[in-house]
């Protein structure tokens, strides 16, 4: 696994920088991520006719660089990409590195030979009381001894008509109306229990523009994802990409409500 120490050097690789945020887990997300992880969604995408003015929200966009096929193969005029966790506090002390969420609570150590995560549950004996002792022991995160670290690539801060921003999925979005929407990765079984996805999803559906389109993604193994037209009438699935993503069948649900 790479250190996600990494992600403090000067005039980082993007790449190195993508790998070092790759290794963080807020609550029971990990912000993996990668370059052209789906390109086959991407591909269809293309075949939509998005107007050269349109709008797009990209949610749970970890650092970024996974939307860049899109950003750089879609029409539109703003694209917004987002995520809930989107800095990382920082202190060095004693020859380790402490981050800390947005609450300021230490979620992962590192040093040159381990990587703690806050994770007692996961844990086993004797490392169980060794992780303990290494989280309690962990020095305050406040204003004048944390350094805040963004986790959005530097990349996409090259394009003028990008945006990164903070942005809970579960939450309305109150930026620009979107006609289309991208969750990759996010929106699946293994973080989200199917109440919380049918939450997401109607969340998703009432942030569109009356019209639009979402797009989501599964291709942490095999690239499966669904994309849907919706109205306010109906959604239709108009591309299932080798069997769909896992939440296909929820999004269809939604239209009986
Ligand atoms: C596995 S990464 C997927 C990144 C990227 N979309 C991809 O396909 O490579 C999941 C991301 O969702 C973010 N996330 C978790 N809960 C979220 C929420 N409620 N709202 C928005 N983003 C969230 C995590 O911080 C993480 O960056």
């Amino acid at each position: 696994m790479e250190d996600p120490a990494d992600l403090l050097g000067p005039n980082l690789a993007d790449s190195k920088f993508t790998r070092a945020v790759s290794a963080f887990k807020f609550g029971s997300t990990f912000k993996t991520t990668k370059r052209a992880r789906f390109p086959l969604t991407i591909k269809a995408l293309q075949d939509i006719d998005l107007a050269s003015d349109a709008v797009v929200l990209d949610v749970g966009a970890s650092d970024g660089v996974a939307s860049l096929d899109a950003i750089n193969s879609l029409r539109y005029s703003d694209y917004f990409v987002t995520d809930l966790n989107t800095k990382v506090g920082h202190i060095f002390h004693a020859e380790k590195h402490y981050f800390y969420d947005s609450n300021n609570h230490c979620i992962l150590i590192s040093s040159p030979r381990f990587i703690w995560y806050n994770e007692l549950s996961s844990a086993v004996w004797p490392f169980t009381k060794l992780t303990n002792n290494t989280f309690t022991s962990a020095p305050d995160c406040q204003q004048t001894t944390c350094r805040y670290v963004s986790l959005f690539n530097p990349e996409l801060t090259k394009n003028p008509n990008v945006t990164v921003q903070n942005h809970n999925l579960f939450e309305p979005w109150y930026g620009p109306k979107p006609n289309l929407i991208i969750a990759a990765n996010i929106l699946n079984r293994s973080y989200f229990s199917d109440i919380e996805l049918n939450n997401a999803i109607d969340q998703l559906i009432q942030n569109l523009a009356g019209d639009g389109y979402i797009a989501i993604v599964d291709s942490r193994e095999t690239e499966r994802s669904s994309i849907f037209a919706v109205t306010t009438k109906k959604i239709e699935l108009i591309k299932s990409i080798n069997g769909g993503a896992e939440t296909q069948s929820l999004v269809l649900s939604r239209q009986q409500n």
